[in-house]
């Protein structure tokens, strides 16, 4: 109601599609995919990333023009027990998530002699703090742009009216950003999407800013390009996936669905084929949220009101107790309503993202480098896949996780590391093999300075 006079059309669209998300979500719920209608899909759908021609020309300066690169950065740092935005957590070398996509960005415009613009849809979560650190990187050459996505109401679970009772709540815990799949809509409304194509823009790659492997790739930026060398036709969306580990069960999968292709969430899944959906043989691969898609095709079906995702209901219970829903979309879900939709099947090293303190432990550690913003497997590594980690809930918080490590320890040679309860380790540890390390409830362990742990289980009391 007393909402500032220039924010009033865009209250109104968002109000408008907060309604239509509401309506679909009681026409829609309960509505099952039809799993004898699923279709796995073949090479024709599914292209190998190694079958795609190798570009690395300086020449692909034109083609860049043509490209911005759009990072999801609407979420907080909560799961990993930070309360600011997840972008201005520091991964390594005192750099944020932030700053490493702006070097990558930078390296690359360098590079190429190119101007890709980076271009952030933050959240009324994240939004002030994010502006308040870009304003450091004002001249660089790499033009920044940011958008805010929408700003919906949690519902009351039971009754299901909206929590906040005027526009004029400010209360932050009475509404949520709907998910990533608000990207189209959001960009539509700030108005530059518009701006890009008028500026001769055709493609944005859109990726969580949380991976670290999600750079510009000449290769699909040729492909989407030149389809014709491939025998396509003309591609509106490309979706990066990768092979499927024991660590991926929960990603969404591509498959075809009604000739169209179609990602597959878990939450869609009819509960007696979630096993066959977790295995590892039949779904073969994941989405990566590494996104290529038309601007111009996006402004069509934006317009045109042909963009539909499936509503994903997201139980949450608030700090005061109240138990409400919130109603998002997942960006990769889009998918369906563009022509000539491809996925491509990428090298593992484009997927780095950084989840939790476990992830952030490999990611600090020297089992990376990190040069001109990309972080790259140690050639010193002799296996291609990374050690599978599980730490416990005494590093869940960066605070707690970098408080217990004097410095990360060498995991070049780690396969396996488990660590449970009060656990410190002091310089220079190496880890080697599958390593498990158990401090039960009242002890602790300290794992001394310069120690080598080699397939080992280290358990009970171990002060120093
Ligand atoms: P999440 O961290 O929530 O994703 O967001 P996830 O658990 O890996 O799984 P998916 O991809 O949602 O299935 C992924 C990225 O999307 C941004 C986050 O900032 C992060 O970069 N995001 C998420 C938004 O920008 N807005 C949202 O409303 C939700």
């Amino acid at each position: 109601e007393t909402c500032d006079e220039a924010d009033r059309p865009h209250m109104a669209s968002q109000l408008d599609a907060f309604t239509e998300i509401f309506e679909r979500y009681l026409k829609e719920a309960g509505s099952e995919i039809d799993w004898n209608r699923i279709q796995i899909l073949d090479d024709k759908s599914i292209l190998p990333y190694a079958s795609l021609d190798k570009f690395d020309s300086l020449e692909m300066r034109s083609l860049l023009d043509t490209l911005v690169v759009i990072k999801l950065n609407g979420g907080l740092g909560t799961s990993m027990g930070c309360t600011g935005a997840k972008s201005l957590i520091s991964v390594r070398s005192d750099l944020t998530f932030l700053d490493i996509n702006i070097q990558q960005l930078e390296h690359f415009n360098k590079k190429y002699g190119c101007n890709v613009p980076l271009v952030l849809m933050n959240s009324f979560n994240t939004h002030a703090e994010t502006e308040k650190v870009l304003r450091k990187y004002q001249h660089i050459q790499v033009p920044i742009h940011s958008f805010q996505q929408s700003q919906y109401p949690r519902v009351n679970r039971e009754s299901l009216l909206p929590l906040p009772e005027s526009l004029a709540n400010d209360d932050k815990e009475a509404w949520y950003p709907p998910g990533h799949g608000d990207i189209y809509r959001s960009l539509a409304r700030s108005g530059l999407l518009d701006q890009f194509l008028a500026m001769g823009k055709k493609w944005m790659f859109v990726a969580n800013i949380d991976n670290l492997g999600a750079t510009v790739d000449l290769n699909l930026v040729d492909f989407l390009e030149h389809p014709e060398k491939y025998n396509r036709p003309p591609c509106e969306f490309l979706m990066e996936v990768t092979e499927k580990t024991r660590a991926d069960v929960k990603g969404g999968t591509l498959v075809e669905y009604d000739g169209k292709l179609r990602l597959l969430e878990i939450a869609q899944v009819p509960s007696q084929h979630v096993d066959e959906f977790t295995s590892v043989r039949k779904f073969n691969i994941f989405n990566t949220n590494n996104l290529w898609v038309s601007l111009a095709a996006v402004k069509r079906n934006v317009e045109q009101r042909n963009m539909h995702m499936e509503v994903i209901v997201n139980p949450k219970t608030l700090d005061n107790g109240a138990r409400v829903l919130q109603l998002e979309e997942a960006v990769g879900a889009a998918i369906k309503n563009f022509n000539g939709a491809v996925g491509v099947n990428v090298p593992r090293s484009r997927f780095l993202p950084v989840k939790t303190c476990s992830d952030l432990l490999l990611v600090m550690s020297n089992l990376y480098t990190l040069h001109q913003g990309r972080l790259t497997l140690s050639h010193k590594r002799n296996f291609l896949t990374v050690p599978l980690v599980k730490l416990g809930t005494s590093f869940k918080k960066v605070k707690d996780f970098l408080s217990r490590f004097e410095n990360i320890p060498d995991c070049l040679e780690l396969d396996h590391l488990t660590v449970s309860g009060d656990v410190t380790f002091g310089k220079n540890v190496v880890l080697k093999g599958t390593v498990i390390i158990i401090a039960n409830h009242g002890e602790r362990i300290d794992i001394p300075a310069g120690a080598i742990l080699e397939n080992k289980i280290v358990s009970g009391n171990l002060r120093i």
